[in-house]
């Protein structure tokens, strides 16, 4: 689904030049949910700009669904942007004055659908996150982990095969955020359409739910598990007694 090689990236110049990706290898399967960590300042948006087509990196390569940039500037990747992928906030990013069904919907009809067509979609994706009783309801009529899922709809509205999430779960409450999380999971392991989803968190609790954890580290991505995310190198995880 996605493989990414080599990929680089400096910003500034002189003496505020700074190499954020030094040669960045990863490779994402179709159905697979991973979690991607890392320190402040460490890179991790702006590897997920640069695969989502908004941003261009210097060096390497990014083939999305045979789909190859990476270098491309963001105007020659357009269909990268309105096809393949779809994006998911902290801050929801949400039109206050527009329902739910009206939020998803829109997104599709600017990408180009009919609007009677972008609104059975929009039915169909709210469905699929669990809000057919919300669509007529504005986001301050939902709870934050409500507004966050019809950010959900719309990003995999018009089946786009891949999601990048960039800390989607920073703004909602412990169980809000494990509820996001399930519903990725769903997403991903959906026997039918099955996509892949790349997020961003800070929250190794979180992130050791997903299939697979990648560190962002000195520029290069590297497998990562639950102790190293927290910081830990001790043998017991949970306390637990058993054993
Ligand atoms: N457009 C830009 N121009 C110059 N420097 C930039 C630009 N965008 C990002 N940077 C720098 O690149 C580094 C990586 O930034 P990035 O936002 O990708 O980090 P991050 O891992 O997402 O951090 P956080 O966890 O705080 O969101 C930072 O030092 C940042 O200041
Ligand atoms: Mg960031």
């Amino acid at each position: 689904m996605l493989q990414v090689s080599g990929l680089t990236k400096t910003f500034g110049s002189g003496s505020n030049k700074l190499q954020v990706l030094k040669g960045v290898d990863m490779t994402i399967q179709q159905g697979e949910m991973v979690a991607l960590m890392g320190p402040s300042g460490s890179g991790k948006s702006t590897l997920l700009n640069i695969i989502g087509g908004l941003l261009s990196g210097d060096g390497g390569e990014i083939d999305l669904d045979g789909e190859k940039y990476g270098q491309k500037s963001p105007s020659g990747v357009v269909n990268i942007r309105r096809e393949y992928v779809g994006w998911i906030f902290q801050d929801f990013h949400l039109l206050e004055n527009l329902t739910a069904l009206d939020n998803v919907a829109i997104a599709l009809e600017l990408a180009g659908m009919p609007a009677k067509e972008a609104e059975d979609a929009a039915r169909i994706a709210l469905t699929k996150v669990g809000l057919e009783d919300r669509m007529n309801h504005i986001p301050d009529q939902l709870s934050g982990g409500q507004q966050q899922r019809v950010a959900i709809a719309r990003a995999i509205a018009g089946n786009r095969p891949f999601l990048l999430a960039d800390e989607p779960t920073g703004n909602l409450d412990i169980a809000s955020g494990r509820e996001v999380l399930q519903l990725f999971k769903d997403l991903c392991h959906d026997e039918v359409n099955p996509i892949s989803i790349l997020m961003v968190t800070h929250d190794p609790d979180l992130a050791s739910n997903a299939d697979r954890m990648l560190l962002l580290n000195d520029g290069k991505t590297e497998a990562s598990d639950i102790r190293s995310a927290w910081g830990l190198d001790v043998e017991e995880q949970d306390g637990g007694e058993e054993e």
